[in-house]
């Protein structure tokens, strides 16, 4: 037998190892705890939905229903099974790295919080991504629990409840609100792990065409103000986000009729964000009207429909849109106020350019497994 026909039989066996190993080290007792809670479909009302039923691994964290059917299903439906709220589920990976919500001096805008508005700011628990995890068991068009003590019963009554004590401490099921906290920073803790933010896409890997080289340049150049291609805060490869928040102008999506005109981050600034917490006591609101959360762009080819209200079925579209807003025939913006027209809307990328950013694209998908 040949050397290297010898290595060939060792390597699987080496693969699953090294592949197990990784799995057994990477989740912390609060992310495995985290990531039970992410799949309890007890956290629903009638035991229908967990967080994973609209951010499904298969779908890049997104909703997988969705992804499915783009061109008729652009938002989620509720654990009732009729509800639907106004807006495109978002990936929950790679959702952590925003940072609290605030004035961006430098940016001379908002940035961070989670949601496409904002409005888990993270102000209260100083984390918008535990914070956000609070939201979908007591929204009524998600999964609808009547309120927080609820939730934290299933937690008592589970197999994990042992698990939940371990991480947070032998009282740490007695206090409804601290515990329902504690829930949301574990299932934060399970969205930060490298079992949600993967970083293992071809682009991570350095595995490029040539067409996805010439698409990643094409970004770095006309998608990196917003999207951006610099390091993450820790080091890690680009998240394809600043978590700044732009009106592009997304038209009103007519699967949608009959939802009021949607604000945005001026819209919930307006709202609940001046009693809350008066940081922005004398901003501008009408400033922030129209605009939204720039999204990450990694897993995106898993993640259709695009735009915060699902405008676009297709990659192509929505890049088309940035490409050619202003010089083609597209439907009036959803909001008129506040449009990007510096850095969106007439790009001037040829079609094989567009191309070329659609295949860079692609290569940002994560090995999308779910670890056992
Ligand atoms: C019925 C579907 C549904 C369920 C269930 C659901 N979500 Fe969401 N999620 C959404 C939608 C829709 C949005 C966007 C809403 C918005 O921006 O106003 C969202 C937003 C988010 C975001 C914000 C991402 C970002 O970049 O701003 C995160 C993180 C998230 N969800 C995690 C979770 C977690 C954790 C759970 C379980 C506790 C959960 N979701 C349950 C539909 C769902
Ligand atoms: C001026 C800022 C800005 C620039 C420049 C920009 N984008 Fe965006 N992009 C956004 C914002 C904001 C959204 C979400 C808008 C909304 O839903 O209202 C978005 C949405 C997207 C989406 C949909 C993602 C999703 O999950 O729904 C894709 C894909 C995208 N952009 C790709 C690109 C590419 C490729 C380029 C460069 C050719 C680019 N963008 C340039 C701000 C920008």
């Amino acid at each position: 037998m040949k050397p290297y026909w010898r290595l060939l039989l060792l390597l699987p066996a080496v693969l699953l190892t090294a592949g197990a190993g990784a799995d057994a080290g990477s989740l912390t007792p609060m992310a495995q705890l985290g990531k039970i809670m992410y799949q309890d479909l007890d956290f629903s009302y009638n035991g229908t939905q967990s967080c994973l039923t609209c951010h499904h691994h298969s779908a890049g964290f997104a909703d997988p229903d969705n992804r499915r059917d783009p061109y008729t299903s652009v938002v989620s439906v509720g654990a009732d099974g009729v509800s639907k709220g106004g807006r495109n589920a978002p990936s929950a990976a790679y959702a952590g790295y925003s940072p609290v919500l605030h004035w961006d001096a430098a940016a001379d805008g908002y940035v961070g919080g989670m949601f496409w508005d904002g409005r888990a700011t993270g102000l209260v628990l100083g984390d918008p991504l535990a914070e956000q995890a609070l939201g979908p068991p007591l929204n009524p068009v998600e999964m609808n629990m009547p309120d927080d003590d609820a939730v934290v019963q299933v937690v008592r009554d589970s197999a994990y409840a042992s698990l939940f004590l371990q991480v947070f401490g032998a009282d740490a099921l007695t206090d409804v609100p601290s515990a329902y906290n504690n829930i949301g920073r574990a299932i934060a803790a399970f969205e930060r792990s490298d079992q949600v933010q993967k970083f293992t896409s071809r682009f991570d890997r350095n595995q490029l065409t040539a067409a996805e080289q010439r698409g990643a340049a094409l970004v770095a150049q006309n998608c990196a103000q917003c999207h951006s291609t610099a390091p993450a805060p820790d080091g890690a490869k680009a998240l394809f986000t600043n978590y700044g928040y732009v009106n592009i102008g997304v038209p009103a999506n007519p699967l949608l009729a009959g939802n009021p005109t949607d604000l945005g981050l001026g819209g919930f600034l307006e709202g609940d964000y001046r009693s809350a917490a008066p940081l922005i006591d004398d901003a501008d609101f009408a400033a922030q009207y129209g605009k939204f959360k720039v999204p990450t762009l990694r897993n995106v080819a898993r993640s259709a429909p695009y735009g915060h209200n699902g405008f676009f079925p297709t990659l192509r579209e929505v890049v088309d849109f940035h490409n050619t807003r202003d010089v083609a025939a597209w439907p009036a913006p959803e909001v008129e106020q506040n449009m990007n027209t510096q850095d969106v809307g007439d790009m001037g990328l040829t079609s094989l350019e567009v191309d070329d950013v659609v295949a860079f694209l692609m290569s940002l998908t994560d090995d999308l497994k779910m670890q056992p």
